[in-house]
């Protein structure tokens, strides 16, 4: 978290709160909880990393805000929604409990170009920018408010068709261009590695890291946070091993996904 917290553009409320052991009473989703963070714990213990570098994205897509509250109550203070509508219905709800920590929201799920606004509106962060035309939707909304805004690079690293996100090859190439926007702050990468089984992920983890320290080399890139977004619930202890920084966990978490 040093790291991160020491970024200029890090925002906060992603903080990894130290793991405590659980009082007598808890609630259920404050035992999830604890129960995930021991884990992200002992796979940074195990990759001889700080637990506190790992942000903590609760997916909660299909969630409604009813059942996301206690998780929140509990100390989850980053959610991730896929989606604009949902994440304002839920975002509305959550506020309206004055009782509530305050909560960081990352847009994980694909995003139209003429829903930019609505994405400034909603989000701190995007870990789905998958196409030139968004960043640049992206950085005239924001540049419009005078209000930058982070943002990690879906890579398909799979090149997969039913998957979005940047081609591998020739990355660095057609990132170029985004490392001048001045409001959107390309500060890592991001993958949904192809799914086969949880062990089949770890190389593509890898992969991931790979591509982003070859962009670190370059010197365009110099000085940028390089962030890695990649593990979910059922290879997020192989993502950290391989350096993630954020893991975005549903189903882990908060259980089965409630609707379609
Ligand atoms: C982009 C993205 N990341 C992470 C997740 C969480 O997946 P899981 O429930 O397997 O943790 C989802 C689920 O919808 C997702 O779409």
């Amino acid at each position: 978290m040093r790291q991160l917290q020491a970024h200029p553009l890090y925002r906060g409320g992603g903080e990894l709160d130290h793991v405590e052991p659980m009082e007598p009473g808890a609630s259920p989703a404050a035992e999830r909880l604890a129960a995930i963070r021991r884990r992200i714990a002992a796979a940074c213990d195990r990759a001889g990393r700080d637990s506190a570098a790992v942000i903590l994205v609760g997916a909660s897509k299909t969630q409604p805000a009813a059942a996301l509250a206690p998780f929140v109550a509990a100390g989850l203070s980053v959610l991730g929604e896929n989606r604009v509508q949902e994440a304002l219905a839920k975002q509305r709800e959550l506020a309206a409990d004055h009782r509530l920590p305050r909560v960081e929201w990352h847009l994980i799920g694909p995003l139209q170009t003429n829903k930019a606004r609505h994405a400034l509106d909603l989000f701190s962060c995007v870990h789905s920018l998958d196409r030139p035309a968004i960043a640049a939707a992206l950085d005239r909304e924001a540049a419009r408010r005078d209000a930058p805004l982070n943002a990690f690079v879906e890579v398909n690293l799979g090149e997969e068709p039913s998957k979005h996100g940047f081609a591998p090859a020739g990355l660095a190439a057609a990132l170029r261009p985004l490392r001048d926007l001045a409001y959107l702050r390309i500060v890592g990468l991001m993958a949904i590695p192809p799914y086969t089984d949880a062990a089949a992920a770890r190389p593509w983890f890898r992969r991931l890291r790979e591509l982003r320290d070859d962009l670190g080399s370059r010197p365009e890139w110099s000085g940028w946070p390089g962030w890695l977004s990649m593990g979910m619930s059922d290879d997020f202890e192989a993502a950290i091993e391989e350096g993630a920084t954020h893991v975005r966990i549903g189903t882990a978490l908060f259980g089965p996904r409630r609707t379609p």
